[in-house]
C-alpha cells in the first residue's frame, strides 16, 4: 500500500543515527584515552555536568576527578560485535527491528555501547540522563549524520541544501529564518484556519469510506487516510494551495504526484545503499544510484511547480499594483532572505520529513484510542466540557485540552515514529564515563529510553493523563521521551504536526458521542526501515461528533 512504502522515506534522518550509511563518513578509530587530567578538565567545559559519573556538582568536579582516577577508552566499551551486528541486520532484517535491538542491546551492554557497521563505529546511548548530557552540551551547529550523498546529488544537480542536509553557516542562517518563521506556537497559530478546512476533508473523507464498507462504520487502512490527510495539510501550509487528496476523485496532478511519492518511496530502501557505495563501483553497480538521484528529482520538481505557482501569482499581482497577502511561501519569496533555490530545497525537505511522521502517529493514536474506550471517553468528555457540542477548535483552544495533548505525548513515547536520532560530535566528550573523540557518530535510543521503566513508571501502559501537570511545579516532561529532538537541531516542524494532530484528533479521535472506534483489525507487526509504523489498521468510526 502507499502508506507503507511511504514509511521508507524517513531514511532521512536516520541513515545517519543508524549509520545504516555503510561505509560512508570518517570512520572513528577506537583511540586510547590520551588525556592527561587538565585536558580532561577541558573537554569536560564543553558542556555543563559532562563528566563520568553524571551531574557531579561542578565544586565537587576536582575532587571526584581525582577519585574517578580513569577516563575508560571506546575500546572497553561494550556492544555486540561486528560480525553479530551484520548477520543481526543484513541476515535478520534487522533494520525493520531497530526498536527491538535497541532494547536488547540496551538490556545486554548497558545504557552506553557501541556498534560496528562496516568501518563505521556508532556509539549508542540508551540512558535518559545520558541523552540530556549529550544534547545539552551541543555547540551552535549540531550535526546530526553523515550527508554527504544527500549533498553530492546536490552538487550534481545545481540544487541547494535544506534544513536537513545543510551543516554549518548554511545551516544556521536558514534555521534562523525558518525559526522566526514556525517555531513559535503563536506564528502557527496562524495556520489553524487552513488546517480546520483540511480536517472537515478529512472528517468527510471518513462518511464516505464509511458507507462504502458493509457495516457502515469501518474504514480500511487508516494509514493511507491519514497520509492523504497530512499531505494535505502541508500541502495547505507549505505551498498555500490543496492537492485534492482527500476527494473522492483526486486530480490527476495530485494522483500523478502521489504515485511518483510511492515510486520514490518504495525505492528508499535500494537507494539508502546509494551513498553507501563507493563511486568508484558506481559504473558497476549504477542502480541504487541512479535510483537516488531520480526520487530527488521528483520531489524537487513537485516543490518547483508549486513554488513556482505561487511566485508567479505573486508577480502578477504586484504587476497589477495589488497587494501581497499570504502566507508562509508568500513571505519567503516576498522577503527573498533565501535565494530561490534555498527555498526549493526548504520546502522539498520539510515536505519529505512533515507527511509521514504525522500520519503514523495519528494512526498510532487511533489505534491506542481504539484499545482503550475509557480513554475515548475522558478525551471526549474534555472535549465537550471545553469547547461545547459541535464547536470547531483553533490552535487557541488546544492548551485547554491537556488530555488531546497528552494523547500525542503519549502515542509519541509509546511509538516514536523516529525510534531513534543521531549527532556526530563536535568536540571530544566524555559521556558515561568513556571517552568519545571529536567526530563519532551517536545514536540516540529513544525508543528504549521512552519504555524504560525508570523515566516512565507503567511504561507499557498507555496514559496519556500521565501528561497532564498537577500544579505549576509538576515537571513532566523529561529526558526520556523527546520524539521531536532537543535543542537547536530538533524538529523545526514540531509545531505544525502538533497542530495537525490535535486538531485532528479533537474531531475524529473524539469517541463519538456513547459509542466507540474500534480497531476492526490490525497487524502489529510494527516498524519499517527506520520509522515505527503500523503495518495496517482499520478503524470502525462511530457517530463522529460534526
Ligand atoms: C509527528 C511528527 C514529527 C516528528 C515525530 C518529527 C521528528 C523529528 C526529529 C526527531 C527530528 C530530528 C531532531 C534532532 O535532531 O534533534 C526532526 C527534524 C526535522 N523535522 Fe521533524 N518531525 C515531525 C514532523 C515534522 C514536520 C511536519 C515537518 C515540516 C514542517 C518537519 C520538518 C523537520 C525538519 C526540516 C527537520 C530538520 C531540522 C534541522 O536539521 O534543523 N518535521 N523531526
Amino acid at each position: 500500500s502507499l502508506s507503507l512504502s511511504v514509511s521508507l522515506s524517513l531514511s532521512l534522518f536516520l541513515s545517519l543515527s543508524l549509520c545504516v550509511s555503510l561505509g560512508v563518513g570518517t570512520p572513528t578509530t577506537e583511540q586510547e584515552p590520551y588525556l592527561s587530567l587538565p585536558e580532561s578538565l577541558r573537554i569536560c567545559a564543553t558542556g555543563q555536568e559532562t563528566f563520568p559519573g553524571d551531574l557531579i556538582p561542578p565544586g565537587a568536579r576536582a575532587e571526584v576527578v581525582a577519585k574517578e582516577t580513569r577516563i575508560k577508552s571506546l575500546k572497553e566499551m561494550p556492544g555486540p560485535s561486528a560480525v553479530s551486528n551484520l548477520i543481526e541486520f543484513f541476515y535478520r532484517d534487522g533494520f525493520s527491528r531497530i526498536h527491538e535491538i535497541q532494547m536488547e542491546h540496551s538490556q545486554k551492554y548497558g545504557k552506553i555501547f557501541k556498534s560496528r557497521f562496516g568501518p563505521q563505529l556508532v556509539v549508542s546511548i540508551a540512558g535518559r540522563d545520558l541523552v540530556a548530557e549529550v544534547l545539552r552540551t551541543e555547540g551552535v551547529a549540531p550535526q546530526r549524520g553523515n550527508m554527504e550523498s544527500w549533498k553530492e546529488y546536490r552538487d550534481l544537480r545545481g540544487r541547494s541544501t535544506g534544513l536537513i542536509s545543510a551543516e554549518g553557516e548554511d545551516w544556521l542562517k536558514m534555521r534562523s529564518i525558518l525559526r522566526q518563521l514556525i517555531m513559535r506556537p503563536k506564528d502557527v497559530a496562524q495556520f489553524s484556519d487552513d488546517v480546520n478546512a483540511v480536517v472537515e476533508d478529512l472528517v468527510k473523507r471518513v462518511d464516505t469510506l464509511r458507507s462504502q464498507q458493509s457495516d457502515g462504520l469501518t474504514v480500511l487502512n487508516i494509514n493511507d487516510l491519514f497520509f492523504k490527510y497530512a499531505m494535505e495539510g502541508m500541502a495547505a501550509i507549505l505551498y498555500e494551495d490543496r492537492l485534492g487528496c482527500l476527494e473522492n476523485e483526486i486530480p490527476q496532478k495530485s494522483q500523478d504526484y502521489i504515485a511518483a511519492l510511492h515510486l520514490m518511496f518504495s525505492s528508499f530502501k535500494m537507494t539508502m545503499y546509494a551513498g553507501a557505495i563507493p563511486k568508484w563501483l558506481r559504473t558497476v553497480i549504477p542502480r541504487p544510484w541512479e535510483e537516488f538521484c531520480s526520487s530527488w528529482d521528483g520531489l524537487f520538481s513537485f516543490s518547483q511547480i508549486h513554488v513556482d505557482k505561487r511566485l508567479g501569482e505573486i508577480q502578477d499581482l504586484v504587476s497589477r499594483g495589488e497587494t501581497v497577502k499570504g502566507g508562509l511561501l508568500t513571505h519567503m519569496l516576498v522577503t527573498r532572505e533565501m535565494n530561490l533555490e534555498e527555498i526549493y530545497a526548504n520546502m522539498t525537505e520539510m515536505l519529505l520529513a512533515g507527511v509521514d511522521t504525522t500520519s503514523f502517529t495519528l494512526s498510532w493514536a487511533c489505534y491506542l484510542l481504539a484499545r482503550h474506550p475509557e480513554v475515548q471517553q475522558e478525551i471526549y468528555e474534555e472535549v465537550t466540557r471545553t469547547l461545547g457540542h459541535g464547536t470547531i477548535p483553533t490552535a487557541d483552544d488546544v492548551p485547554r485540552l491537556p488530555l488531546i495533548r497528552g494523547l500525542v505525548k503519549e502515542t509519541l513515547r509509546m511509538f516514536p515514529v523516529l525510534p531513534g536520532n543521531g549527532r556526530v560530535t563536535q568536540d571530544d566528550l566524555v559521556v558515561g564515563g568513556y571517552f568519545i573523540p571529536k567526530g563519532t557518530q551517536l545514536a540516540l535510543c529513544h525508543y528504549s529510553t521512552s519504555m524504560d521503566e525508570e523515566n516512565f513508571p507503567g511504561a507499557d501502559d498507555f496514559r496519556p493523563d500521565r501528561w497532564i501537570r498537577k500544579d505549576a511545579t509538576d515537571r513532566v516532561d523529561n529526558f526520556g521521551s523527546i520524539p521531536f529532538g532537543y535543542g537547536i537541531r530538533s524538529c523545526i516542524g514540531r509545531r505544525i504536526a502538533e497542530l495537525e494532530m490535535h486538531l485532528a484528533l479533537t474531531q475524529v479521535g473524539e469517541p463519538h458521542t456513547h459509542t466507540h472506534t474500534h480497531t476492526h483489525s490490525i497487524f502489529l507487526t510494527t516498524v519499517s526501515w527506520v520509522i515505527l509504523i503500523p503495518s495496517q489498521i482499520d478503524n470502525r468510526f462511530s457517530n463522529l461528533i460534526l
